[in-house]
């Protein structure tokens, strides 16, 4: 087991397997990571997963930039070690035709990036996105049984703060007999660019407390999960959330393979040229630098 010297378990890993993108986010931190190095080729990125894997993590999240631009990602997802779960964050444009082969390469789901419903306000958002495309991704996914589907809104004020319940609805329509879309709300990290746009979360919590049924909170970051009957509503909160870090149970593998310890922080070990138990050891002792951003 992963226990940091806060009493934290690394429960999972989030790999970056590139920084590409097919679109421009007004607002994407990308992942933290700033100069284009090279990517991981698929067998390295087994290897780490794999050391991850003894070691006792139980899921894994592949991310990007865009992951469905590497052209061998139902292979990559393929050599994975028997996860709990493996999911892929995607902004969805590619989405249908991979869909299938996906789930057999076995991705259990994926999170699907979906600020607006606005066709304007989409393409401002993106850089020039198709939300067509992007809502035929999100079916493709369903049809493949990639679920729970989660829809990531990132909350930004003037362009989808008044879109939440119209959004919610929109998630809810594909839950018919059982609950196949999830909408999580998420706080906005400003950059130069976006600091008019943020909006606290708080606003939000407090429309869904009151027409919620129940109000669950997870392990993971102690998030909010609303119960309510237009359908399931989750919010992650990152930002001076002492809370969230007291329970963050995640850690990050840079697309050019390096550890990083905290989304929020630039603190990186670089663990390339590294197999086998000297691998191993690294991991044990990075897992050991892991704090707290906010306290
Ligand atoms: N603030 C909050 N979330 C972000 N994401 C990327 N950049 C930011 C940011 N600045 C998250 C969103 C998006 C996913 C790809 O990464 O959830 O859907």
């Amino acid at each position: 087991m992963l226990r940091d010297l806060y009493g934290r378990v690394v429960t999972n890993l989030r790999i970056t397997v590139t920084q590409r993108c097919n679109l421009n986010c007004i607002y994407c931190h990308r992942e933290g990571e700033k100069d284009f190095e090279k990517e991981m080729d698929a067998e390295r990125i087994a290897e780490i997963a794999n050391a991850f894997y003894r070691l006792g993590v139980k899921k894994l999240k592949i991310t990007g930039g865009e992951p469905l631009l590497r052209e061998d990602i139902c292979d990559i997802i393929a050599m994975m070690p028997d996860f709990d779960e493996i999911s892929l964050t995607t902004n969805g444009m590619l989405l249908s035709d991979k869909a299938e082969e996906l789930e057999e390469s076995g991705l259990d789901r994926v999170n699907i990036s979906l600020d607006t419903l606005n066709y304007e306000k989409f393409k401002y958002v993106t850089g020039g996105g198709n939300l067509d495309s992007v809502i035929e991704g999100l079916i493709s996914a369903i049809n493949a049984k990639l679920t729970p589907v989660k829809l990531n809104m990132v909350l930004m004020k003037g362009i989808n703060d008044e879109e939440i319940f119209e959004m919610l609805k929109f998630a809810n329509s594909f839950n018919k007999e059982s609950t196949r879309v999830i909408l999580q709300l998420i706080e906005l990290i400003p950059n130069s660019n976006t600091k008019d746009l943020y909006i606290s979360p708080e606003f939000f919590e407090k429309q869904l407390s009151t027409i919620s049924r129940a109000i669950k909170i997870r392990d993971m970051h102690r998030r909010k999960q609303f119960l309510t009957p237009l359908g399931i509503v989750e919010i992650v909160k990152p930002l001076d959330n002492s809370d969230f870090c007291r329970h963050c149970n995640r850690i990050r593998i840079t697309s050019d393979g390096k550890i990083k310890l905290c989304l929020m922080s630039d603190e990186k070990v670089d663990i390339s040229n590294l197999h086998g138990e000297k691998l191993k050891d690294t991991i044990l002792k990075v897992i050991k630098l892991r704090r707290p951003f906010f306290t």
